[in-house]
């Protein structure tokens, strides 16, 4: 945990930010996978992380916007629990480490809110992306499942996301750490990587690292020779010699801060020609983005020079012609990157995503366009100092898009679909890294993990 002051701080500050009423914040509950004392791992809610830091289910807080009252609802094991799950310090005690003093019994809260909504006062919350959630705003606060996202308090939601953008020195600290276990992941696959070998038995190793070095992956492992498929889940296929793996995965620490890192490489450690080609593009487009990146710069400007760059490489190898600028405006680039350049990363792999990306990816100022391709960019507004980013462009060759947009003859002028057909079975190439805004560009965290052809090449000779 962080220090108690730390919370205590957090929480004055978002009651700096809020007119009035009370916040209303939720633990995650333990999920069962086939019977209730037979759970999933347990991930506690990270808004709750964030301004209360205890990492157990049971615990609901309220802060008072007016009275600046914070009282923490949560009952200590009964003996029963204690000889199954072993001793515990006191709720009492948790609570000091976060500053709080307030500590009533679970009972306690049906009651304490009839009050609030008996004198009529907000309750505001951020939107449930769990059931459990949902079930509690209907019980508790007599909202219906369907109402509890419109119910939900913007007030609160730009609040928080405003200051959850910013990421402290410390957070940086923990999501270097992150960092540290998924370089070691990373690492880890090329060298093993080899010709006979399954999907999972790499995808298993590097898990397992993860879990043994922190609490486990960041988000589900993508490691396939089908990376032209984004978020390929699917572990079973056989390493085949000439194919490229995409390796997407990353860690997180105790204090359950993220990585979010990808690299491509061949399955036998070379590269072919054609990949050569192909992954020069990504990493030129990824490396220039970065460039671009300082305080101010709109991150939607930023995506769109990375794709103009992408369509300037594939010009070059005879998969796209015209003009990059007008190709990229009018969507054609996306056949081959449909995805967004990057997304926030903290406490949550896609942070905060749980707001609503309008509120953490736009602004009044820059809003989400609805082309294809570009719709898929979750953050597209102006960044700024200490702003944590990934940056990940990627090309891919997707037959059912393929096929889809040859039919119609779609951007005929700017993409050369006999040349397309002879890369279908491809695959596809990303590269990504995370970066942390600072006053004058951007700085990559973590230590660096092979990237170029070569430092790829070598790393899986070892
Ligand atoms: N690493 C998975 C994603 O960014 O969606
Ligand atoms: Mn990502």
């Amino acid at each position: 945990m962080f220090s108690p002051q730390t919370y205590k701080e957090r929480r004055r500050v978002l009651k700096e930010s809020m007119s009035d009423g009370i916040g209303l914040f939720w633990t995650n509950d333990e999920s069962p996978m086939n019977y209730a004392a037979n759970g999933y791992r347990y991930r506690q809610d990270s808004t709750f992380l964030y301004f209360f830091g205890l990492d157990q289910p049971g615990l609901t807080a309220i802060i008072d916007f007016n009275s600046g009252a914070e009282i923490l609802f949560g009952d200590d094991p009964a003996l029963d629990d204690i000889i199954w799950i072993g001793p515990q310090i006191s709720l009492k005690q948790k609570a000091e480490n976060i500053m709080i003093t307030d500590v009533r019994p679970v009972n306690q809260l049906q009651s304490y809110l009839s009050e609030v909504i008996k004198d009529k006062r907000t309750i505001h919350f951020v939107p449930p992306y769990r059931h459990e959630h949902r079930y509690k705003l209907n019980k508790i606060l007599d909202i219906s499942a369907q109402e509890t996202d419109k119910k939900a308090s913007t007030e609160m939601v730009k609040a928080i996301v405003k200051q959850r953008s910013f990421k402290s020195k410390r957070e940086l600290e923990e999501i270097t750490k992150a960092h540290d276990i998924t370089r070691e992941m990373h690492v880890t696959a090329m060298q093993m990587a080899q010709p006979g070998l399954l999907e999972s038995d790499i995808a298993g190793k590097i898990e397992g690292m993860a879990l043994a070095r922190g609490t486990g992956v960041s988000f589900p492992v993508i490691f396939t020779i089908h990376g032209e498929t984004l978020h390929n889940h699917y572990h079973g296929n056989l390493l085949e010699e000439g194919r490229l793996i995409i390796n997407d995965s990353g860690a997180e620490t105790a204090m359950h801060y993220a990585a979010d890192i990808t690299r491509t490489f061949p399955v036998t450690g070379r590269f072919t020609p054609e990949q050569k080609d192909i992954y020069q593009i990504v990493l030129q487009s990824q490396l220039s983005a970065m460039e671009q990146l300082k305080p101010g710069v709109v991150f939607k400007d930023v995506h769109k020079h990375a794709a103009r760059n992408i369509v300037d490489g594939l010009k070059n190898v005879g998969l796209m012609k015209g003009d990059s600028t007008d190709a990229v405006e009018r969507g054609a680039h996306a056949l081959f990157f449909p995805h967004g350049l990057g997304h926030m990363m903290g406490l949550d792999v896609h942070d905060m995503e749980n707001y609503g990306e309008q509120y953490v990816g736009y602004d009044d100022e820059t809003t989400r366009s609805e082309q294809f391709g570009l719709a898929a960019l979750r953050f597209g507004k102006r960044v700024q100092e200490n702003f944590v980013l990934t940056i990940e462009p990627g090309i891919y060759f997707i037959p059912t898009l393929i096929d889809l947009w040859q039919k119609d003859n779609k951007f005929s002028d700017y993409i050369n679909y006999e040349k397309v057909t002879a890369f279908r079975n491809f695959g596809g190439v990303r590269i990504e890294d995370d970066v942390v805004i600072n006053d004058s560009g951007c700085e990559v965290l973590g230590k660096p993990i092979p990237k170029t052809v070569q430092e790829i090449e070598e790393m899986c000779a070892q």
